[in-house]
C-alpha cells in the first residue's frame, strides 16, 4: 500500500473550516502523514534534509492549501524552491521523485462555475496550476487532477464532512493500484470518485 504525504500549508489555520475538516477525516490513517508546514517552519526555515527523507518514505505527495490570490500560499513556493533541488529532484543526478504521484488538494472561496473562461475568475483551475504541473513534470512525477472543495463560504459543516469523506476515499483508492490513465481524464479527482469508477479495494 502506498503511503501519502500531505504537505499542508495554511497561513491562518486557526480560522480554517474547510481544510480543518479535510484533515480531521485523515488523522486516524497510519498510511497518511499530515505535515503542517506553517506549524513546523514558522520562520520559513525549511529543513531540506528532513523534507527529502519524508519524500523518500512516501509515494503519494499532496500539496494541500487554501487558494490565495489564484495560487498556493507562500510556504508551498518556499518548499518547492528549497526542497526540489537540481541534482536531486531533477537534472543530472536527479530523479529521486521519479514516478511518485502528486496532486493538489485545494479549497477555494470561488465556486466551480466561476473558474471558467467567461466566468468571474476567467481561468480554469488546471490553467492556474500550470507552473506546479510543469514542476512536477520536470521532476518526472505523475501529475493527477486536483481534489477541490469550492464555494467554501457557503458550505455547511455536513457538506464539509462529506468532502472530508471523499478526500479520504481518494487517498485510500490511490494507495492501491489506481487506474491512472482513467483518473487523468477527469477534471478533478472528486469527479473520478463520484463517477463510481473508483472502488477502494479491501
Ligand atoms: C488572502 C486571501 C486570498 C484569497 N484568494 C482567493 C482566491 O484567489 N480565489 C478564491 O477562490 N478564494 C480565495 N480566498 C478564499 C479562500 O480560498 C477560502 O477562504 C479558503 O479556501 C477556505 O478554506 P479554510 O476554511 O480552510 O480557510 C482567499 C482568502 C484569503 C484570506
Amino acid at each position: 500500500m502506498k503511503k501519502a504525504l500531505i504537505l499542508f500549508a495554511h497561513p491562518r489555520y486557526e480560522k480554517s473550516r474547510a481544510n480543518k475538516a479535510l484533515l480531521t477525516g485523515l488523522r486516524d490513517q497510519e498510511s497518511i502523514t499530515i505535515h503542517d508546514l506553517y506549524e513546523q517552519y514558522p520562520d520559513f526555515n525549511i529543513d531540506v534534509a528532513h523534507e527529502k527523507q519524508l519524500l523518500r518514505e512516501h509515494q503519494i505527495i499532496v500539496w494541500q492549501y487554501p487558494f490565495y490570490m489564484y495560487s498556493a500560499p507562500a510556504m508551498i513556493k518556499q518548499w518547492i524552491d528549497l526542497v526540489l533541488e537540481h541534482g536531486w529532484a531533477h537534472g543530472a543526478g536527479g530523479g529521486q521523485l521519479d514516478g511518485k504521484l502528486v496532486f493538489n488538494s485545494i479549497t477555494t472561496g470561488g465556486t466551480r462555475e466561476s473558474y471558467a473562461h467567461g466566468g468571474f475568475n476567467r481561468y480554469t483551475i488546471a490553467e492556474l496550476l500550470t507552473p506546479l504541473e510543469q514542476t512536477a513534470h520536470l521532476c518526472r512525477m505523475t501529475w493527477l487532477p486536483a481534489f477541490m472543495v469550492q464555494g467554501t463560504y457557503r458550505l455547511t459543516d455536513s457538506m464539509l464532512a462529506e468532502y472530508a469523506g471523499l478526500y479520504r476515499q481518494a487517498l485510500l483508492a490511490l494507495a492501491q493500484s489506481p487506474p491512472l490513465d482513467t483518473i487523468k481524464t477527469y477534471e478533478f479527482l472528486n469527479d473520478w470518485l463520484t463517477s463510481g469508477n473508483a472502488q477502494e479495494k479491501p
